[in-house]
């Protein structure tokens, strides 16, 4: 079985701790996009891990994880991870594989990242990490994959410093490659998950482009840069907060305005932890919208919704959630394509409820409070998409499950 988890917002939404969750049941973990631009958080009882390249199921002792061909792999920074995990005594030798048809990323990328990023009038806010660069020389057909680190006749238009940090790292990738679409048919009745990074709307092709990353982070992309066809997918899972954040520039409607709604986004921030993982730049926060998330329900056919930093709202008497855009005066009910549109969208806003109380220790939707019950059911009937998962702490158990994905 094929479960594919995605981001359903601007990244950043507790997929990592999904994935690891799920991953209690799966015996292989295949990432498929992104690079060392994503920060997935997992908390393990009182220590906390941070993986940028390596899938989410690599802290259970047994699960195969690989890295896939719409990644973007740094092997520097995938030493230091691997580096990292053994040094907190999580044995990956032998568990870990790459498709050799993964680019890699060169050191100079990200430079050239930094300088273009100079050079735009409105920068992206890039993490830095060169991942734009080598997903443009892949589309250039100037990249290197990690099958043709093994063959000099492909590193020919290197300069000498890349082919000197290619001879490095050489010996070391050896142990990695595999035929991700043989290994995973040879795999065909093993239970998959497909990890996504970044999210919908930063997506290459689905998202506020320009103000996106260069990857495929739509359910989609499992299956083009994942090793399966789109027919092999069985579930679409679509991560999202109760509120929304975003890391970098580019248009955010339902963004708080600071001269009103600065401390309710100091506390946002501070209780939900929004500082970038990878950067530690303070997330720009605000309330969930609507409009965006049934927009990534469509365009990645997600079958279920996955609620997560629910018990970040726990102390507030009411909040509110976006259900439509006012622009130039006109209601729009669509997520438009329109930079301009989105940058002028003025949010819509449905009131809600607080619960005012502490979600944590409860187990089951029954036990959750009607007023975030109220907000569930609005969310599954605007989207028209069920939420089968909640998740009310980081901690693996901290995590209501209404129906199992795994059950077809
Ligand atoms: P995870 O997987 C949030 C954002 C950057 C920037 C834009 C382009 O942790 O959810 P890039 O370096 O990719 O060229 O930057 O994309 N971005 C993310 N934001 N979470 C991520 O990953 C992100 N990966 C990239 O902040 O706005
Ligand atoms: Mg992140």
């Amino acid at each position: 079985m094929n479960i594919v988890v995605i981001g359903a917002q601007w990244g950043d939404e507790g997929k990592g701790k999904i994935v690891d969750y799920l991953a209690g049941d799966a015996q292989i973990i295949v990432r498929f996009s992104g690079g060392a631009n994503a920060g997935h958080t997992i908390v393990l009882k009182d220590e906390q891990f941070a993986l940028h390249l390596v899938p989410s199921g690599v802290l259970y002792p047994d699960k195969i994880v690989i890295l896939g061909t719409g990644m973007v792999i740094d092997p520097e920074a995938l030493h230091a991870e691997l580096s990292m995990l053994e040094s907190r005594g999580i044995n990956w030798q032998g568990r870990v594989f790459i498709s050799d048809r993964a680019h890699i990323v060169l050191p100079k990328y990200r430079q050239i990242d930094k300088e273009m990023e100079e050079k735009r009038n409105k920068p992206i806010g890039t993490t830095g990490r060169g991942i734009g660069i080598a997903y443009g020389l892949k589309a250039f057909r100037d990249g290197i994959r990690l099958a043709d680190v093994f063959e000099d006749e492909r590193l020919v238009n290197l300069d000498a410093e890349d082919r000197a940090f290619i001879a490095h790292w050489k010996d070391w990738l050896k142990q990695f490659p595999i035929n991700l679409v043989d290994y995973l048919d040879k795999h065909r009745h093993a239970y998959v998950l497909f990890e996504g990074a970044q999210g919908a709307l930063l997506d290459i092709d689905t998202g506020t482009y320009p103000f996106v990353s260069s990857g495929m982070s739509c359910a989609a992309g499992a299956a083009a840069q994942g090793g399966i066809g789109p027919r092999s997918i069985d579930k679409v899972l679509g991560v999202f907060k109760a509120y929304t954040t975003r890391v970098g520039n580019g248009p955010f409607p339902t963004e708080f305005n600071p001269e009103n709604q600065g401390a309710l986004e100091d506390y946002i921030r501070k209780t939900g932890r929004e500082y970038g993982v990878t950067t530690g730049r303070p997330r720009r926060c605000g309330y969930l919208d609507l409009v965006a998330l049934r927009y990534a329900c469509r365009v990645n056919s997600i079958d279920t919704l996955v609620l997560t930093h629910l018990d970040v709202y726990d102390t507030l008497p009411s909040f509110e959630a976006c259900i439509a855009y006012k622009i130039d005066g006109k209601l729009i009910e669509h997520f438009p394509s329109s930079i301009y549109e989105l940058e002028h969208a003025e949010p819509v806003l449905r009131k809600f409820k607080g619960w005012e109380c502490e979600l944590k220790g409860r187990s089951s939707y029954d036990e959750l409070p009607i007023e975030a019950k109220d907000y569930i059911s609005f969310i599954e009937e605007y989207t028209e998409t069920s939420i089968d998962m909640i998740s009310i702490g980081y901690e693996r158990n901290e995590t209501i499950v209404r129906k199992s994905p795994w059950i077809r």
